[in-house]
């Protein structure tokens, strides 16, 4: 299943955006892969570039989180750090084609779309709330 990045997922930050429409593309060339053709290195090379970048990301969407004060950082983190170690295991685990794929699929409905959907968008709620707006700074001056 392809999942698309839309605005749905957008936690208008233009870095952490680009990120995870990035990270679903990587998914999604990996699953358009067909498993008959498919070269298992051409695969394995496109789950390692994967693997790298949503590390890469998650050391980002923490600075991130840290330089707004988000006060669930400290868990968010251990999300990170789960899917991290669940990656390195089915990493580790030298599939063969389908299943690779099969595992990138779940990853990328799991671990990234519901990971946004269900995580990063609190991030997004919380720097909503901190930030002063126009509006806030008329109704203070009148
Ligand atoms: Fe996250």
């Amino acid at each position: 299943m392809i999942i698309e990045w839309d605005e749905r997922f957008s936690l208008h930050h233009a870095l952490l955006d680009a990120q995870h429409q990035e990270l679903f593309k990587l998914a999604n060339a990996a699953q358009r892969l067909d498993p008959n053709n498919a070269n298992k290195a051409e695969l394995g090379r496109l789950f390692k570039e994967f693997y790298d970048y949503m590390a890469k990301h998650f050391k980002e969407e923490e600075a991130y989180m840290q330089s707004i004060d988000y006060p669930l950082l400290e868990k968010h983190k251990k999300f990170h750090e789960s899917i991290i170690e669940g990656m390195t295991k089915i990493l580790k685990e030298k599939k063969g084609v389908v299943e690779l794929q099969k595992s990138i699929q779940m990853i990328a409905k799991k671990w990234l779309a519901e990971h946004i959907l269900e995580n990063d968008l609190q991030i997004e709620k919380w720097r909503k709330s901190i930030t002063v707006t126009d509006e806030d700074l008329q109704g203070s001056l009148s």
